[in-house]
């Protein structure tokens, strides 16, 4: 249960509001690539406007580090937000001072007001109190529903919070309580699915994983080091000579884990490798393990060395089509999946459709975890490349839980505290 209060615990009538969003989405010439995170903010806005508040709606977007830059104004943010919620909502070109006060007097009952690129400040991310009290002075209630945003202790997620009472909006009460309780009370099996480039990235999630998941598969780059430490030769594939310690370190962790318990630790056995990441690039399947299969039966036809090892010049760029399987096969025996990070590299497009020759892996995963083959478990989607990508798939629906977090997410999935979730008010 959320510990702390939301816009349902208080008396919202008539106030003016400050709403503090996580409006940081992906933008190509000036055109907002993926509006996930601006859909995901539409239900508390439509409660508060419900509410008759005067609605003043802040973001950062990008890292402009203090300067004002252009390219990641929050101009374009309004248009869609207009499109989105079929109203006006006013713009305004800074995010404090008396521009600003001028527009939010202006406010009436259930009109909008986004403000400016909080990030154009450098005092935004120092979490400056002067700062936070020129933001704050425009309202009467702060309200926080920025997930993606409240690891960061800064002037909009933890400084306002000494200024205006201040709770918490319906998306960042669900995200919270989602993945808290897969984690802290899931139902079982569960498994968790770990991709992505580097282990340094992950290696909190892997551990965790490690205590309390039934089944953890690793993917993507970062399963390199793992197959290193496991006597593979990976030739040109993307790794971090310095994590093979580390993924040495977290295979011993995951094989007493097996001894004392039920838990099976998945490392790919095959991959697909290529010279080249191209769309058009000639694709090989190196397995790895066939022939200790092979041994452990004494079967004298053995797969020939060279379909059992990279050549010079090839790298991983996917795990192959017998770890796929072997993920989603265990997909289907489980009741909770959490899902971070994709199993190659899928931003290459297929020469016929989003579907890349690195993409098969990932691919096979999202099938069975939206239930195409047969079971459909409950599943948690978090990271903001793995979000990315299912975004652009459009197969946002088929998953239970996509989380609009890529670094608090992780964070929460770690058992951190946020400090933009903990300034908010207690529940009484
Ligand atoms: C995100 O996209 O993860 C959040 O908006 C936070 O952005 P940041 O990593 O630049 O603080």
């Amino acid at each position: 249960m959320f510990y702390k209060q939301t816009i349902r615990d208080i008396d919202l009538e008539g106030k003016t509001v400050l709403l503090r969003a996580d409006y940081n989405v992906p933008l190509s010439s000036g055109k907002i690539t993926d509006d996930y995170r601006i859909r995901q903010s539409l239900p508390t806005i439509e409660y508060l406007l419900s509410k008759n508040v005067k609605l003043i709606i802040c973001s950062h977007l990008g890292r402009p580090d203090g300067k004002v830059n252009k390219e990641l104004s929050l101009a374009p943010i309004a248009k869609k937000l207009e499109k989105l919620l079929g109203k006006k909502v006013e713009f305004v070109d800074d995010c404090i001072g008396v521009k600003v006060k001028k527009a939010a007097n202006a406010l009436k009952g259930k009109d909008i007001l986004l403000l400016e690129n909080l990030r154009f400040y450098l005092q935004e991310e120092k979490n400056d109190k002067n700062f936070a009290k020129s933001l704050s002075s425009i309202a009467e209630v702060f309200v926080q529903d920025g997930f993606g945003v409240v690891h960061r202790a800064h002037a909009s997620t933890e400084g306002v919070t000494h200024f205006l009472p201040s709770v918490s909006g319906l998306l960042l009460e669900k995200e919270v309580d989602v993945i808290t309780n897969v984690m802290e009370n899931p139902q079982r099996p569960l498994m968790a699915i770990v991709g992505g480039a580097k282990i340094e990235d992950k290696i909190e999630i892997i551990k965790r994983f490690i205590k309390i998941a039934d089944f953890l598969a690793v993917g993507g780059a970062l399963a390199n080091p793992f197959l290193v430490a496991k006597g593979v030769d990976v030739k040109q594939s993307l790794m971090d000579k310095s994590e093979v310690q580390t993924a040495k370190e977290v295979l011993k962790e995951a094989n007493a884990e097996s001894k004392l318990r039920n838990f099976v630790f998945s490392v790919p056995h095959d991959s697909v490798v290529a010279t080249k990441i191209d769309k058009t690039a000639r694709t090989r399947i190196v397995d790895f393990s066939s022939n200790s299969f092979a041994d452990i039966i004494n079967y004298p036809g053995r797969v020939p060395e060279s379909e059992t090892k990279l050549n010079a010049a090839e790298k991983i760029l996917d795990i192959g089509p017998f770890s796929a399987s072997f993920i989603a096969g265990a997909v289907q025996l489980s009741a909770t999946v959490v899902w971070n990070g994709t199993m190659g590299v899928t931003e290459i497009d297929g020469l016929q459709g989003p579907i890349g020759p690195f993409s098969h892996g990932t691919q096979t995963v999202i099938e069975a975890l939206v239930g195409d083959l047969g079971h459909k478990p409950f599943s948690l989607v978090g990271g903001g490349d793995t979000v990315g990508y299912v975004e652009k798939r459009k197969i946002m629906d088929g998953f239970d839980h996509v989380s609009t977090g890529g670094g608090a997410s992780l964070e929460l999935i770690c058992g951190h505290k946020l400090p933009g979730v903990e300034a908010l008010m207690d529940k009484i």
